[in-house]
């Protein structure tokens, strides 16, 4: 009985341990089954819990396998050995998300993970230990990476995720693109990749481990490719198969920069044009936008909204056509896995950038026609018929005959998101605010702080990142006959603060905040100074912290000086030196201390003249959740720069008054060529952000809702409103004889506003007919089929539209739909 009992126990735990992840040159196997692996970037602090399972889901309705992460190091130990894993850190559910939706999970651990994100995901703290050098074999380094790393994994580990154990993680990841940056560390560095293999290794994760980038990457640690393109990417090792960590869906958004588009031509090239060179994972780097909360965003100058144009918006939406493309794309890839992975290839080049890649199994081959030039369509004859490539384009036929997608002919609508004002019964049309001056009078009047150094220190030394806010003070005193006195005299301040306020005497002379990614500058006013004892209070302000490049933690933030009182008398200057003098620091502000954006807080707040343009200044109002299930945004459109809170929720820095330059937008932006961060601009002139998430979770749907703005440099709070944000309109244009479905995402179609059959051109929202066009009526038709309802399916076909002579040439349908 015991024997039988012990044999039954043995064989459900070998079921639940079966699978086995290996690979082999080709391609990832798991439980002896070789895949061909989409997978998807979603950064769970970059939504909320709440948000999960939707994002997840449409990731898999999108055709992905797998959801990567990176896991965040100081959002997770923000002080040494205080560990967080609440709320949107809950790391575990996460992958139990993913894991429940039946999809693989990749887990970057990294610990460095870049990312835009705060530090690279590196805990200020780390820095500040004694003798510290991040990423070299650094013994504190290591033993702090070791134990962050070791803990992650023993978490992961006693709930069975890894794949190894039943679970769903498949690949881990340790440093990140430490290649890209590695030269300056010399021979340190390549000793320290090979620690990181070595102990990540000896974690026994049974999962193999990725080093992207890493073209020196010790065996058995995978090196992948990370980029825009990845075609071309040889692995360091035979028998690593050829896998994509990031392919870049958009591109990130700095403050004062402009909206980065990349398109879904492009994107998918790229992809195809990868399986089609024998890829066998690809990552979307992002899958999901997602928001940037409270002080994670990297820097500096990274936006709140991580809008990075991937498939899903910031919100969750789908963004259209990416999405569907893209999933066209993987159903198609999928359906030939089996050919993709045991296949023999072969390739024919026809020149001219055009080429075929055969892949032959006994059972039948899977062709994909490729053409790279980025001017001219390819005409391409392969076994008696003839195709054309379009330029910049991927075909593939699944069954080496029929053209089953092709990634520049695209067949799913365009989805133009609106914003909606919030429809809440009771709204007022304007909020009704409260406000309460930041109290400086301490710092600006009497120079007062919590500690004194005779020197300048970086802001990270002083404030352990725990603020963005630092006051640097010292006072100054002239004799009555003091030489400077009787001279013009400035203040002369070398600076590395991402924004700077100066106040001499109580009075404020001037901010300056970085131009054109320059973050070492000048600053330099004009100053009276009087004789006695002056004050000079400079308050430095971080907008996230550098996370990229070769020791990137010491790059300077804060104002690290020279700083000089000049005084200039015809040719004669005399200069004062201030950086050795007494300075008094003061991390932080007093309504941050005070949580003054707590909905609970007592603090006094004021109704009464309510001012515009004040800086330092807070304010509050309350307002109704808006009806529905639509994605909230607040416009600050009016404001400077600040944080806000929702109920105590800190939804992120806000800086509406950058605006962006007027120049480089390109709104019709070609797909056709290599794609750069700088191409297909939108957004020129206007606020870098003006509208920031606000997850449902975070609202009250009943009852009051509090809104806390703390505005450093004065702005007009008249504007600011809370909206809804959704599908507002809808295009196509597509080739006939396909299928095309239009959808208002859940809302009835209202109106069609334009629909030719024929030759129309143009682009959605100004459409305009063609030289030929069919004489049947295309909009009844369509208003018969589509009007009402949430979604309709439109055959494009003479049959239903009728044949307009269009001299030969491929008919097309255009189509703007109201929602
Ligand atoms: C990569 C990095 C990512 C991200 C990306 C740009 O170099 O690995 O974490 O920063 O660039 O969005």
């Amino acid at each position: 009985m015991v024997s039988l009992r012990f044999l039954l126990c043995f064989l459900y735990i070998s079921s639940t341990y079966a699978t086995i992840v290996s690979h082999d040159g080709r391609a990832i196997t798991i439980d002896g089954h070789r895949r061909v692996l989409l997978s998807g970037s979603i950064h769970y602090p970059r939504s909320t819990p709440e948000m999960w399972p939707d994002l997840i889901k449409k990731g898999k309705e999108g055709g992905l396998d797998a959801i990567e992460t990176y896991v965040f190091w100081n959002a997770h130990e923000p002080t040494r050995r205080q560990y967080d894993f609440s709320g949107k850190l809950d790391l575990i559910r996460f992958l139990k998300t993913i894991q429940d939706e039946g999809l693989y999970g990749v887990l970057r651990i990294g610990p460095y993970a870049c990312a835009e994100w705060n530090y690279g995901g590196f805990p200020v703290w780390l820095h500040n230990m004694p003798g510290m050098v991040f990423r070299t074999t650094n013994k504190s380094f290591m033993d702090e990476m070791q134990n962050f790393t070791t803990m992650i994994v023993d978490m992961v580990k006693k709930e069975k995720l890894f794949a190894s154990q039943g679970g769903p993680i498949i690949l881990a990841q340790i440093e990140n693109e430490y290649g890209n940056v590695m030269g300056p560390y010399g021979e340190s560095g390549k000793a320290y990749i090979k620690w990181c293999a070595n102990m990540a290794q000896s974690l026994d994760v049974g999962v193999p481990w990725i080093m992207c980038q890493q073209n020196d990457a010790p065996q058995p640690m995978l090196n992948t490719c990370n980029g825009f393109y990845c075609d071309n990417f040889v692995p360091n090792n035979p028998n690593t198969p050829k896998m994509w960590t990031e392919n870049w869906t958009g591109w990130f958004k700095q403050w004062g920069g402009k909206n980065p588009h990349r398109t879904t031509e492009d994107v998918a090239f790229s992809v195809a044009r990868f399986f089609q060179r024998g890829g066998t994972f690809n990552n979307y780097y992002m899958y999901h936008r997602g928001t940037n909360f409270d002080r994670t965003a990297g820097g500096p100058y990274i936006t709140t909204s991580y809008d990075y144009d991937a498939p899903l918006d910031e919100y969750g939406n789908l963004n259209q056509p990416k999405y569907g493309h893209l999933k066209q794309l993987h159903d198609v890839l999928h359906s030939m896995e089996r050919t993709l992975t045991y296949g023999n290839i072969s390739t024919i080049d026809f020149g001219n950038s055009a080429s075929a890649t055969i892949y032959k199994t006994e059972e039948g081959s899977s062709c994909f026609f490729g053409n790279g030039n980025e001017n001219s369509d390819a005409k391409i004859s392969f076994q008696g018929e003839s195709y054309v490539v379009p330029a910049w384009s991927v075909t593939i036929l699944p069954d080496c005959k029929n053209e089953a997608y092709n990634t520049a002919k695209i067949t799913i609508q365009t989805s133009m998101m609106v914003k909606k004002p919030n429809e809440a019964e009771d709204t007022p049309s304007t909020l009704k605010w409260s406000w309460r001056p930041e109290n400086v009078d301490n710092f600006i009047l009497k120079g007062k702080g919590e500690s004194t150094q005779t020197q300048l220190f970086d802001q990270k030394v002083v404030t352990n990142d725990q603020s963005d806010y630092l006051w640097y003070m010292t006072t100054v005193k002239f004799k009555k006959r003091d030489p400077f006195l009787g001279k013009s005299m400035s203040l002369r301040i070398n600076s590395t603060a991402h924004v700077l306020h100066a106040f001499v005497n109580g009075k404020h002379i001037g901010i300056q905040h970085a131009e054109d990614g320059k973050f070492n500058y000048v600053f330099e006013k004009d100053v009276k100074f009087k004789s006695g004892r002056n004050v000079i209070a400079l308050l430095s302000i971080t907008v996230g912290l550098a996370n990229y490049g070769a020791f990137f933690e010491s790059k300077p933030a804060g104002i690290t000086g020279p700083i000089f009182i000049t005084g200039r008398n015809g040719d004669e200057t005399i200069v004062k030196d201030l950086s050795a003098h007494k300075w008094s620091y003061k991390t932080g502000l007093n309504g941050f201390e005070n949580q003054l954006f707590r909905t609970e807080s007592m603090s006094k707040w004021s109704v009464e003249s309510v001012p515009f343009n004040r800086s330092m200044t807070w304010y509050k109002a309350t307002f109704k959740a808006p009806l529905g299930n639509d994605p909230v945004v607040v416009d600050l459109m009016g404001l400077g720069k600040g944080t806000a809170w929702v109920n105590g929720n800190n939804i992120g820095r806000y800086w509406p008054a950058f605006i962006s330059s007027e120049n480089g937008c390109d709104a019709k932006c070609n797909y056709r060529g290599a794609y750069h961060a700088e191409k297909c601009l939108t957004n020129c002139g206007e606020p870098t952000q003006r509208w920031y998430h606000v997850p449902r979770s975070f609202l009250n749907a009943e009852g009051d809702n509090t809104l806390v703005l703390f505005e450093e440099m004065g702005g007009n709070t008249s504007l600011v409103s809370f909206q809804t944000t959704r599908v507002g309109s809808v295009c196509a244009n597509v080739y006939e004889n396909k299928i095309i479905e239009l959808s208002c995402d859940r809302k009835p179609i209202s109106v069609i506003k334009f629909a030719s059959f024929g030759n129309p051109y143009g682009n959605c929202g100004s459409f305009e007919k063609g030289t030929c066009e069919s004489s049947n009526n295309t909009v009844d038709i369509l208003t018969q089929e589509c009007v009402g309802k949430e979604k309709c399916s439109i055959d494009v076909s003479t049959k239903k539209f009728g044949a307009p002579d269009c001299s030969g040439a491929a008919r097309k349908l255009a189509v703007e739909l109201i929602c």
